[in-house]
């Protein structure tokens, strides 16, 4: 039947969205499926009813398409979609959320602090450094790709730190910043059946993974086989803990900071709707493990469900 491939939307990510799902829509296209492109943004979702839909690959990302609105939409629609539910997806698109989970299950996380726009004043942003050390990792919490976020690295900074993430966001997130390497890990399926794909490690130039590092710069390094092999195996567990936590399915990507002093693990995000561009993680990682990109698309169509 007929496949809708969502994309575009209305977030901050709808550029990375129009990327992922003109990869998605090519690969499924390639291996024969019906698919079409859709994007919310430009019709009303009752159309994907109306024009007989049977399935929709959501590859949208960020608020009205991650974080189970469109889902919830989807289920009233009665199309199957790819990826997490609307519980699991609402509260993985809040990285404070998200982190709140985790750590009353003892999964570490980075420490942090949450303040609202009106706690927000210059003398309680002046304190916050006090509370986590230097740099400070400021971020909206609703927002991907980086969209927002500033690593503080002074006293200096905070302000201004404070007022981009605010144009996001009206409560944020101040986390400890974890020096160390960036990682990533994959999962797809779920529950008892969910697996981790190799952990991913991140060498991005000037050490932060931003915007530009993500999606425009060919320098960035995605190195797979770093870590021995034990610690490898305990990251998988620790994300495949963190995936079920939240209730996800289908796929889904962990972000993670290796403290470099004791090689410990801290958790710092699920990603439902992960980037498919020709950037992206969760192609490579599948690529590591013999799964070419339009394959992938057409195994994660197949777990598409209500
Ligand atoms: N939010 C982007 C799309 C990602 O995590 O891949
Ligand atoms: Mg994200």
């Amino acid at each position: 039947g007929k496949v809708a491939v969502l994309f575009g939307g209305k977030s901050a990510e709808r550029p990375v969205s129009l990327m992922s799902g003109a990869g998605v829509l090519e690969a499924l296209q390639s291996l024969g499926v019906d698919a079409h492109g859709f994007d919310p943004a430009e019709r009303p979702l009752q159309a994907l009813a109306a024009e007989g839909f049977e399935r929709a690959f959501i590859a949208l990302h960020g608020r009205g398409g991650e974080d189970g609105t469109l889902q919830g939409a989807l289920e009233w629609l009665r199309i199957p979609y790819t990826g997490s539910g609307v519980t699991a997806s609402g509260v993985a698109m809040d990285k404070t959320m998200t982190k709140r989970v985790w750590a009353a299950e003892g999964l570490a996380t980075p420490a942090y602090v949450v303040l609202n726009r009106a706690e927000l004043t210059r003398e309680r942003i002046r304190t916050i450094p006090d509370e986590l050390g230097l740099p400070v990792v400021v971020k909206p919490p609703h927002e991907g790709s980086s969209i927002g976020i500033t690593k503080a690295m002074g006293y200096s900074d905070m302000q201004g730190a404070v007022e981009l993430a605010l144009g996001f966001d009206d409560e944020l997130l101040f986390e400890q910043c974890i020096e160390g390497p960036e990682l990533t890990c994959a999962v797809l399926g779920q529950g008892d059946g969910a697996v981790a794909l190799p952990v991913v490690e991140i060498r991005a130039e000037g050490g932060d993974y931003n915007y530009e590092n993500k999606y425009v710069s060919n320098d960035t390094k995605y190195l797979f086989g770093t870590l021995p092999a034990a610690l490898e195996a305990d990251i998988q567990q620790l994300v495949l803990r963190a995936y079920r936590l939240l209730g996800c399915r289908g796929w889904g990507r962990a972000d993670l900071m290796l403290r470099k002093s004791d090689m410990k693990p801290f958790l710092l995000e699920m990603n439902t709707s992960p980037g498919m561009t020709s950037h992206s993680l969760v192609p490579k990682a599948a690529q590591a493990v013999g799964v070419d990109y339009p394959h992938l698309c057409l195994w994660l169509l197949a777990q598409a469900r209500l």
